[in-house]
């Protein structure tokens, strides 16, 4: 039988494909922890844009010149690496989008105006970021629709077991979770609450935006309806994501802006809109910054998702171990098995942003904050935490420097 194996990351090689590094912070090198928040770029997705401005930049999908068929090959192209990097059935399933937030709101204005109203309901998770909260929130109430949350356990994984009692009779007709908490790095059982909502005859929407970098995302077994990310994350550029959605819904849905490009023909007494995936993205889209989140894709891919999702885990357990050596870190969230590469924890009577203050002088960079999670930290009981998240570029030794650094933050603010 042929057995696949994934190298081991080695991610002291792979910063020296990423600039960032190459500079002091502080006069002492940089340990970037905060790569939840958006991630570094390396060298390849760098030069693949400036050499693609450069050469083969113009707009897509109207000239019939040389260089407005380049740059529609160059945006089409990272269409069909996105569709392979999701296992999705088709491009026209792939919307080009600014980022998650943007795929999000897309759904919730497209698909829920139109199918949400009084007696139905759309559940959310307690772990959601405001981007998968609140456009849901505001569309249940214009609609009418009951807004509902599904809540946690201690250990900062969803209450599976009390999905029935949240719906109660009602229709629900949307679930929408993170497949990956940006606060907590719990990794949700996507396709439980999938077969969950469709039994209910619920559509699922999925924020991947964590998820994406982390880990292989195959969208044929998922079983959501929708997908959302952002290049930004994942060693792309920014102003770039991505939402996947299941044609049979695309095709039903109104867009979600009106514009060019978005539609077939137009006539003062109506308008036919374009077929997908085109249909939703009216106006000049991010052409360079989409042809760069196709190249990241392929540094991605080259390094290997299975071998950054092991290095993650690795990490995390790393991190958790040597945050246990401080007595005055309260750490928060599962298991390094259940999580990805993100530690959110708190110095006893330190606030978050002291904390990362005084990490900054030693070049270290993490996050403080409600990490756009409010609703969480009203659960944890807390205004903010502190938050150190890797990536593929992360060693073991910057997590050594973030432990030292909070010995000396409650050296000097303890
Ligand atoms: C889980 C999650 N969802 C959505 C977002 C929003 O991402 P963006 O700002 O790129 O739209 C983030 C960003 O931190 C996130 O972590």
């Amino acid at each position: 039988m042929a057995v696949t194996t994934h190298p081991k990351l080695d991610a002291h090689r792979l910063r020296a494909d990423f600039p960032v590094f190459e500079q002091p912070i502080h006069g002492k090198p940089l340990a970037f922890l905060d790569s939840a928040v958006t991630s570094q770029k390396p060298r390849q997705v760098l030069d693949a844009m400036r050499e693609f401005y450069a050469t083969s930049y113009s707009n897509v999908h109207r000239g019939v010149y040389t260089l407005s068929e380049r740059a529609t090959e160059g945006y089409e192209g990272a269409r069909e690496k996105v569709r392979a990097f999701l296992n999705a059935a088709s491009t026209r399933e792939v919307i080009f989008v600014r980022q998650a937030t943007e795929g999000l709101n897309l759904v919730a204005y497209a698909w829920g105006l139109d199918n949400l109203g009084p007696g139905d309901v759309a559940i959310v998770t307690e772990l959601e970021h405001h981007s998968n909260f609140v456009p849901w929130q505001q569309i249940a109430r214009r609609t009418g629709a009951d807004f509902r949350m599904l809540p946690i356990d201690d250990r900062g994984e969803l209450r599976m077991e009390l999905l029935d009692d949240v719906a109660g009779d009602a229709n629900v007709k949307v679930v929408a979770a993170n497949l990956v908490s940006n606060s907590l790095g719990t990794i949700n059982p996507i396709e439980r609450l999938a077969a969950w909502a469709h039994e209910r005859g619920a559509i699922m929407v999925v924020d991947a935006a964590q998820a994406a970098p982390h880990k292989r995302i195959d969208v044929q077994t998922l079983g959501a309806d929708f997908v959302a990310f952002s290049s930004h994350k994942m060693c792309g550029p920014t102003g770039a994501g991505v939402l996947w959605g299941r044609r049979e819904l695309l095709e039903e849905m109104s867009p979600f802006n009106y514009g060019g490009s978005m539609i077939r023909s137009v006539r003062v007494e109506d308008t036919q809109w374009n077929e997908l995936p085109y249909k939703f993205e009216a106006g000049t889209p991010a052409i360079a910054e989409a042809y760069g989140l196709g190249i990241a894709i392929d540094y991605l891919e080259a390094v290997g998702l299975e071998a950054i999702e092991q290095h993650e885990h690795e990490l995390a357990e790393y991190a958790l171990e040597r945050l246990a050596e401080l007595p005055f870190v309260t750490v928060y969230g599962p298991p390094p098995e259940r999580r990805v590469g993100l530690v959110s924890f708190n110095v006893d009577g330190v606030h978050p942003h002291d904390v990362a203050q005084v990490l900054d002088w030693e070049g270290v960079a993490i996050r403080a904050g409600h990490h756009c999670c409010q609703p969480l930290m009203t659960r944890l009981g807390v205004a903010a935490t502190n938050r150190a998240s890797f990536y593929l570029y992360t060693v073991p030794e910057e997590i050594d420097r973030l432990v030292e650094g909070l010995r000396k933050v409650k050296e000097v603010l303890g």
